[in-house]
């Protein structure tokens, strides 16, 4: 157990961290994210070493049980996987139930609260149940997405293919096709890339409910209302609406020194640990420029690439994860509006992971708060308060 902070000492006035900023709250084994160097490591590999060799079906798997798995440790996570991934009836007309102007966010967080509702063993606490949840919603996150992307279209869910990846088959159920390899191969790097990244908002909200000893979809559902913010997984639909709201690359400039004379921020660049370049943004763009290439339309990558350089020169602000994640879905023809979704099928990973880290060595996560609000006020009746 860690020492408590010591109190400070009589008559200087105690630290506040606001946003937690640079607090280290706990010890983990998952991953690493080192803003000095800009790197992140996955239960001791650097992610260069990841991205582009290992599916994300092995990155989950590493980042659960804390080794890449043997061939035979692999198929049988694979078999796994495949048997979680449809969902029961009830859920499918649930979803179909929700109200088609409901937000993907939010019908992902109600659907995983749905999840809890249907697995027996919701409630149970042995750490052990947690690893048969984490493979549940790791497999039916992606199917759960791609239902609420298709109902939104008024089309009937496509049920998952078990000779195809977890990638693979996210894209043939979200467009009723099997993917090319291309594009298979970059929706898996991108769950690759995205699959943890420390104490980042999410997933500390995740430990913070786990804590509690509350369940794991509890933990889940408040670690997709955590993403669902702006400042954190919504960062990647609002990147795509500035670069459909730019339109072209002659358009960057202009649209840049607006952006900074009205004091607003540019979705996608900068980032709390990071203090260079945000070490997945380099693979995200690769694989955007290869989608586009495939595509033969390469507009919005060049959109990208001059705000790239356009927001450097006015602001020294370095890209993050979120700003050719934009890009890279929209060649999957993902719409924008589901692309927190695809944020939370890779991320589910890496909560799962630190849920049964943070349930495996609790201790109640309850911070102190520095009061500033007024005292020794007096009650006063109802009827006596200035109307
Ligand atoms: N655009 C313009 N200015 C920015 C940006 C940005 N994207 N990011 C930081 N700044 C500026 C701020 O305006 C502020 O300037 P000021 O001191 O003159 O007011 C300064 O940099 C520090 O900003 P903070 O918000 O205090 O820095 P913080 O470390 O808290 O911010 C954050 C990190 C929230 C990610 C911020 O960079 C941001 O809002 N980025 C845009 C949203 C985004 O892309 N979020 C995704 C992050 S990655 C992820 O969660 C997956």
């Amino acid at each position: 157990m860690t020492a408590p902070a010591s109190p400070p000492a009589p008559g200087t006035a105690p630290q506040v961290a606001k946003g937690l900023d640079s607090v280290i709250a706990d010890e983990t084994r998952i991953s690493e994210v080192d803003g000095q160097r800009c790197e992140l490591i996955y239960q001791g590999y650097h992610l260069d070493e990841l991205v582009g060799k290992a599916s994300y079906e092995e990155v989950s798997y590493l980042l659960l049980y804390g080794a890449l798995p043997t061939r035979q440790q692999l198929a049988g996570w694979t078999a796994q996987l495949n048997t979680h991934r449809s969902l029961q009836p009830e859920m499918v007309a649930a979803l179909t139930q929700f109200p088609r102007t409901a937000r993907p966010m939010a019908a992902l967080r109600t659907a995983v609260s749905l999840l809890g509702l249907y697995d027996t063993e919701a409630d149970e606490e042995p750490v052990e149940v947690f690893y048969r949840k984490a493979v549940n919603a790791i497999a039916k996150t992606p199917t759960i997405v791609a239902a609420i992307g298709r109902l939104r279209q008024g089309q009937p869910p496509v049920a998952p293919q078990p000779e195809l990846s977890h990638a693979a088959n996210f894209l043939h159920m979200l467009h009723g096709c099997a993917p090319s390899v291309e594009q298979g191969q970059a929706l898996d790097a991108y769950f690759v890339l995205l699959a943890d990244h420390g104490f980042n908002a999410s997933t500390f909200t995740a430990r913070a409910v786990a804590s509690t000893k509350s369940d794991y979809y509890s933990a889940v559902c408040a670690a997709v209302g955590s993403l669902k913010g702006p400042l954190h997984g919504a960062a990647n639909r609002k990147a795509m609406e500035m670069l459909e709201e730019i339109g072209a690359p002659e358009k960057v400039e202009p649209y840049v020194q607006k952006t900074v004379a009205d004091h607003k921020r540019f979705m996608g660049f900068g980032h709390r640990v990071y203090k260079g370049p945000d070490p997945r943004a380099k693979h995200l763009k690769e694989y955007a420029r290869r989608l586009g290439e495939h595509r033969g339309e390469m507009k919005w990558f060049a959109i990208s690439e001059r705000l790239q350089e356009a927001v450097w020169n006015a602001k020294k602000l370095y890209i993050n994860v979120d700003f050719y994640s934009a890009s890279l879905l929209h060649y999957l023809d993902i719409p924008t509006e589901l692309f927190t979704t695809m944020f939370a099928c890779a991320r589910i990973a890496g909560w799962s992971a630190h849920i049964i880290e943070q349930a495996a060595n609790n201790r109640l996560i309850r911070p102190l708060a520095l009061y500033t609000g007024p005292r020794n006020l007096r009650f006063v009746p109802i009827d006596q308060r200035p109307s």
